[in-house]
């Protein structure tokens, strides 16, 4: 049965092998098979970077990536956020049944207030009302992405509930996060800790070239070996068997980990061989994303067609939000 399947990603920075893994891979995988949006967050991105003169270039080099990675205009429909004002409509919405309280404990929320102190706005707290109007326009059974955002997934599924219960409707269907590898996936950063993000430095690009990603690769924080056979891995090393585990084959991976558990294990010949599995992922995606932005009619081409289909589906939700909460013409 054909399901729809949505997802978006943020117009901050490039897009690096979390993006890619966390979200886009499971996404291009889907796309012949499902009724799929994926779209460009560039309203989301006004939170934390409000720069005119940067923002259609950051929309830009997302689109380019994404169809670059394998998105393809022709199965699924890709749009910029900022183009379909329907969904800032239902974003005042579902507002008005968003709680204050609710949104405060929101981990990305606290996050943000520790990391932008002069300029706590109140589209920081309301960010995960507009990822649930970004989703709940399109009704969607899926939305494929990483770890990180199940709580927002969480809090777009509590909306859709309450705005059903309160206006006695059945407008919206609860949508999963989904993976395929039924686990949601975290890719680390190479630096010892957290998770590999656009700010924090410490990411693989897919528009990064060999050798930065192999300098990139060499520098991940590493400690001095196993001194004990089996022993427990220390967080960087377990970081690094999780990005061997996603671009490497199996036999690779099992190699490595047998040498971890006989202390024969040689950090510098398993970060070589790390650089060189990513390097069989991004490589090509960078060959195109060369090729694909500097085809300006193509770009436009691409947006404007995702855009009215987009529109086309926003709008028919919208109508019925519209008449559940009691909004008539005269
Ligand atoms: P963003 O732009 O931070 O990330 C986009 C997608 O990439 C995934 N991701 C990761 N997955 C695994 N490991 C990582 N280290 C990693 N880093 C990023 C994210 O989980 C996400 O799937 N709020 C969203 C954008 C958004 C959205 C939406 C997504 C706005 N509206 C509606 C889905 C549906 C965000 O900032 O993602």
């Amino acid at each position: 049965m054909k399901e729809i399947v949505l997802s978006g990603i943020r117009s901050t920075g490039h897009l690096h092998l979390g993006n890619y893994f966390g979200a886009l891979r499971n996404f291009i995988t889907m796309q012949a098979e499902h009724r799929c949006y994926f779209f460009i967050a560039d309203l989301h991105s006004l939170t934390t970077h409000p720069k005119p003169d940067d923002f259609h270039g950051n929309v830009h080099r997302v689109l380019t990536e994404y169809l670059a990675a394998g998105l393809d205009p022709e199965m699924a429909t890709i749009f910029v956020q900022s183009d379909i004002p329907e969904v800032a409509e239902l974003y005042v919405l579902l507002n008005m049944i968003a709680y204050k309280g609710e949104l405060e404990r929101t981990a990305s929320f606290k996050d943000k207030v520790r990391k932008q102190e002069d300029n706590v706005n109140a589209g920081l707290l309301t960010y995960p009302v507009l990822m649930a109007a970004d989703i709940l326009i399109h009704r969607p059974a899926k939305v494929p992405v990483g770890k990180d955002q199940e709580q927002h997934l969480e809090i777009t599924r509590t909306l859709a509930r309450r705005f059903n219960r309160l206006y006695d409707t059945d407008v919206f269907p609860e949508p999963t996060a989904f993976n395929f590898g039924s686990e949601l996936v975290k890719i680390p950063g190479l630096d010892g800790a957290g998770k590999m993000g656009k700010s924090e430095g410490n990411g693989i690009f897919l528009a990064d070239d060999e050798k930065t990603i192999h300098k990139k690769v060499m520098r991940a924080v590493t400690d001095s070996g196993p001194t004990a056979p089996n022993s427990e891995m220390p967080d960087p090393i377990k970081n690094i068997f999780t990005l061997l585990q996603v671009v490497s084959a199996p036999d690779v991976v099992a190699h490595f980990r047998a040498a971890y558990n006989n202390c024969t294990i040689r950090y510098g010949d398993l970060k070589k061989q790390l650089a060189e599995d990513i390097c069989k992922v991004t490589l090509p995606i960078r060959a195109r994303i060369q090729e694909i932005g500097a085809d300006a009619g193509y770009l436009r081409k691409v947006t404007q067609r995702g855009a009215a289909q987009a529109r086309e589906s926003a709008q028919a939700t919208l109508k019925e939000v519209r008449k559940a909460v009691g909004i008539r013409e005269f």
